[in-house]
């Protein structure tokens, strides 16, 4: 028996990277799984990947009423909620304050803050007690790194929701944790360099912060995210686990 088995779970940004590891592991584990995405054919093929207990539903976490169409499809199906990985999310290298727009303030965090944010709140009326909320933070919210002050600060904001969701939630029966990966290299990572033919590079220039030496792989974050969604953690809620490499706690 898996440790999700009967369990319902959904993870946005579950086409590829951090969410599509995560999904995996929860379909390996017993989960039925919904996944997201705003890429029609990424989506289909990464639900295809995993077999019949995953089900793709295109969406784009910061439409509120796409989020509304999102809950009344899994209803419709007759489920409700255990496990909401709330993972949509990313961001762009390169926004120092003094080139800032407004527009790509409000696009980052429309979809790292707004999006995560009503994702959970709609997520509400379906989730079971003894439900599991997991969010996804980033080292570099506790970190300085040029160009990435509006990333950085939707993940500090995110961290901080999750501190006052575990209190609220808490009555309910529902807990509320963040993973924090490190550098982890996904489309999203490798998507930061400007040239694609750099990827690779930017991928190490990152790794290099952490002790470990290595970015992580999204079935290392996945381990973590796995152990926060399942009974495993029942006595865990508002606190961060990091899937760093040490760098936060080693070198802060
Ligand atoms: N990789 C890292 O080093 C790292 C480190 C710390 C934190 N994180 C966080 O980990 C999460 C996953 O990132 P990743 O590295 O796995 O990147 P990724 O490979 O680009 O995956 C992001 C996923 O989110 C989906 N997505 C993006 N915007 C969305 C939206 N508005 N609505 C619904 N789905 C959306 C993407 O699909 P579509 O584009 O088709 O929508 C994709 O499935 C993000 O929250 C990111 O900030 C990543």
């Amino acid at each position: 028996m898996g440790q999700l088995t009967d369990k319902t779970a959904l993870v946005t940004g579950a086409s590829t990277g951090i969410g599509f590891a995560a999904a995996e592991r929860f379909v390996a584990e017993g989960a039925c799984v919904y996944l997201t995405g705003r890429r029609e054919q990424e989506l289909e093929s990464a639900a295809e990947a995993l077999g019949d207990r995953a089900t793709a539903i295109q969406n784009d976490v910061s439409d509120p009423e796409d989020l509304d169409r999102l809950f009344e499809r899994i209803a419709d199906d007759g489920n409700r909620l255990d496990i909401v990985f709330a993972n949509a999310g990313g961001g762009e290298a390169g926004q120092p304050l003094d080139s800032l727009t407004p527009e790509a303030f409000d696009h980052t965090f429309g979809i790292n803050v707004r999006g995560t944010v009503f994702t959970v709140q709609k997520a509400l009326p379906l989730l079971n007690a003894g439900g599991s909320i997991v969010l996804t933070g980033s080292s570099s919210a506790r970190r300085g790194i040029v160009g990435f002050g509006v990333y950085s600060a939707t993940k500090a904001a995110l961290r901080q929701f999750s501190r006052v969701w575990a209190a609220e939630l808490a009555p309910r029966g529902l807990r509320v944790n963040t993973v924090v990966p490190g550098p982890t290299d996904t489309p999203g990572l490798r998507g930061l360099a400007e040239d694609p033919d750099q990827a690779g590079e930017l991928v190490d220039a990152l790794s290099s912060s952490t002790p470990l030496g290595r970015a992580a792989d999204p079935a290392e974050i996945a381990n973590a995210v796995l152990f926060l969604a399942s009974d495993q953690s029942s006595f865990i809620t508002g606190s961060e686990l990091f899937v760093d490499g040490g760098e936060v706690q080693v070198y802060p």
